[in-house]
C-alpha cells in the first residue's frame, strides 16, 4: 500500500522513556492489570485516545500567545465564534470546556422540550459519554447501527450508517413525541471510526424532520467523515472537504463537538445551533452554572485562540490524506499478519477483533482487555478495550450487559506518531498473535459500580 509521507516538520520534540519486559511487568501489576491505570511514562506508545493527546501545528500554539483572558466578551471568543460559523453555518455557538460538556448543556434542554413522557434519544451508535448524559437525565439511549458493522472481516464502506427501518421502527414504537433527538455520530466512534455516507445522513435528517424531531451532530470526527464521503462517495470526488462539510451540517440543527480531535486541540469543544432562539436562551442559561460564563464556557481565551485556528486547519486536505493513510498502513500491516480487524480500517484507529483473535476467552473473561495487558507487556503499548469491560452490568438486573463487539481499540493521535512507530506496533501485536493460545482471562478483584472500566483491578483467571 502506498504511504503518504507526514506534510510537516518537526520542530519540538518530546522524548519517552524506553522500558523493559520486567519495568512493565511491574507497572502492569501495580495498576491492577488495568492499562487506564498506568503512568504514562511507563508507556512507549500511547494508544489509549486520540482525543487532547495530537500536537499543534506552530499557528495554534502562536494562537495562545493571544488570548484575551477577559472573563466576559473577550476577543479570543469572537474570534471562535466566527470560525466556528464559517464552517458549520449555523448561528449560536457556545464554548464547552470538552464534548461532553455540550452534552450536559444541551440534552436537558432537549428533554424539557420534548412533548413526551418517556423520552428517548435514538443514534446510530452513542458514544459511551453522549450515552451517560442521555441517561443521566432520565431519558433513555437507543443504537440503531447499519448491521453490516457488526461483521468486522466483510468490506462495506459505511460501517457507521444508521439502519434506516430500525431508526423508523423505533420511532413508531417510542412514539415521535418521545423522542428528544436523533444523534447523528460522525465518524461512528464505536463500531471503528466508521464513516457514514451523505446519502445516510440526509435520508436519517429526512425521516427525523418529517417527525419534527430535532437533529444533533455528534461532530468529534467531522472532517475525517467528510474525507471518507469524498473519497468514497459518488459525485463528492471533485468537491473540497470544506463544502463536504456544510453539506452534512444542513442535515442537522445543532452539534456537540469534542474539539479534541479533528480540530487538535488538547482542551476545548462548543455547542452550536443553527436558528431555535429559544433553545440557544435555555442553553446559555445552563451553561453559565455548569460550564462557565457563555462567552468562555470553561476554556482560557488561549484554547479559545487556539481552537479558531484548529477550525481553520482542521479541514487541510493534504493533512486529512497523511492522517488517514497513516491509520490504514496500521491496518493493512496488522491484516497481512493474520491479526484480524474491523475492515476497512476507519478515521481515528484501528480497532482489533479480540473474539476472532482469542476464541477461547469468553466475553465475561474479557478477551480485549487480556490483549491490551499482553500488548502491553510485549511493547509498552497501550491500547483500550471497547467490549464488555466498557458496556458494564444491567443498572437493574446486574447483569453483564451483551456487548456487540469485543475490540482492542488502538487509537492513532494526530501528527505525534511517526510511520516507524505504526511499524513497531505492528510488530509487536503479530508477535502476539504468534501465542495467542498462550493468552489468559481475567476477573475482577475490584469492581467499581458504575463506568468501572477506568478504575477496575483486575487478575488473571487461573
Ligand atoms: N462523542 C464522541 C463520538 C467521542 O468520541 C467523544 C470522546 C465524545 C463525544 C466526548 O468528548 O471527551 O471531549 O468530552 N471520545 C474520546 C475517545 C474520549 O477516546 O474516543 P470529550
Amino acid at each position: 500500500m502506498k504511504r503518504i509521507p507526514e506534510p510537516f516538520r518537526i520542530k519540538m520534540v518530546e522524548p519517552i522513556r524506553m522500558t523493559n519486559l520486567s519495568d512493565r511487568q511491574l507497572a502492569l501489576d501495580e495498576a491492577g492489570k488495568n492499562p487506564f491505570l498506568l503512568k504514562s511514562e511507563d508507556v512507549y506508545i500511547d494508544l489509549l485516545t486520540d482525543s487532547g493527546t495530537g500536537a499543534m501545528s506552530d499557528r495554534q500554539w502562536a494562537g495562545l500567545m493571544m488570548g484575551d483572558e477577559s472573563y466576559a466578551g473577550s476577543r479570543s471568543f469572537f474570534n471562535l465564534e466566527k470560525e466556528a460559523q464559517r464552517v458549520f453555518g449555523y448561528q449560536h455557538v457556545i464554548p464547552v470546556h470538552q464534548g461532553r460538556g455540550a452534552e450536559q448543556v444541551l440534552f436537558p434542554c432537549l428533554i424539557e422540550k420534548c412533548q413526551g413522557e418517556n423520552p428517548v434519544f435514538i443514534s446510530n451508535y452513542h458514544f459511551d459519554t453522549t450515552a451517560a448524559h442521555v441517561e443521566l437525565n432520565g431519558a433513555k439511549a437507543i443504537n440503531t447501527l447499519t448491521k453490516e458493522a457488526l461483521d468486522t472481516q466483510a468490506y462495506y464502506p459505511w460501517k457507521g450508517n444508521f439502519d434506516l427501518e430500525a431508526l423508523k421502527s423505533q420511532i413508531d414504537s417510542n412514539g415521535a413525541d418521545n423522542v428528544a433527538g436523533v444523534i447523528i455520530t460522525i465518524t461512528c466512534n464505536s463500531s471503528g471510526g466508521q464513516p457514514i455516507s451523505m446519502e445516510n445522513i440526509k435520508s436519517v435528517s429526512e425521516i427525523a424532520r418529517c417527525h419534527q424531531i430535532p437533529v444533533i451532530i455528534d461532530s468529534a470526527r467531522f472532517c475525517e467523515n467528510a474525507w471518507f464521503i469524498k473519497q468514497r462517495e459518488e459525485g463528492y470526488e471533485a468537491k473540497s472537504i470544506e463544502d463536504i462539510v456544510a453539506e452534512i451540517y444542513l442535515n442537522a440543527d445543532m452539534l456537540t463537538l469534542s474539539a479534541k480531535k479533528d480540530p487538535m486541540v488538547n482542551i476545548g469543544g462548543l455547542l452550536c445551533i443553527r436558528n431555535d432562539k429559544a433553545l440557544f436562551q435555555a442553553c446559555q442559561s445552563r451553561c453559565v452554572p455548569m460550564e462557565g460564563f457563555v462567552t468562555y464556557g470553561g476554556l482560557a481565551g488561549r484554547d479559545m485562540e487556539a481552537l479558531a485556528v484548529g477550525l481553520q486547519e482542521c479541514t487541510n486536505e493534504d493533512m486529512l490524506n497523511y492522517r488517514i493513510n497513516q491509520v490504514a498502513y496500521l491496518g493493512e500491516r496488522l491484516k497481512e499478519g493474520g491479526v484480524p480487524i474491523q475492515y476497512p480500517t476507519g478515521g481515528h484507529a484501528v480497532f482489533v477483533d479480540a473474539k476472532k483473535f482469542l476464541p477461547h476467552i469468553p466475553a465475561e473473561q474479557f478477551p480485549a482487555h487480556a490483549l491490551a495487558n499482553e500488548l502491553y507487556l510485549e511493547a509498552g503499548v497501550r491500547g483500550v478495550e471497547i467490549g464488555s469491560l466498557l458496556l458494564g452490568r444491567d443498572p437493574d438486573t446486574g447483569e453483564q450487559k451483551c456487548s456487540p463487539f469485543e475490540l482492542l481499540r488502538l487509537t492513532i493521535p494526530r501528527r505525534t506518531y511517526t510511520n516507524d512507530h505504526m511499524d513497531y506496533i505492528a510488530d509487536a501485536l503479530i508477535e502476539v498473535y504468534k501465542r495467542r493460545d498462550q493468552l489468559k482471562g481475567l476477573d475482577f478483584e475490584y469492581e467499581p459500580k458504575i463506568l468501572r472500566h477506568f478504575t477496575a483491578r483486575l487478575k488473571f483467571v487461573s
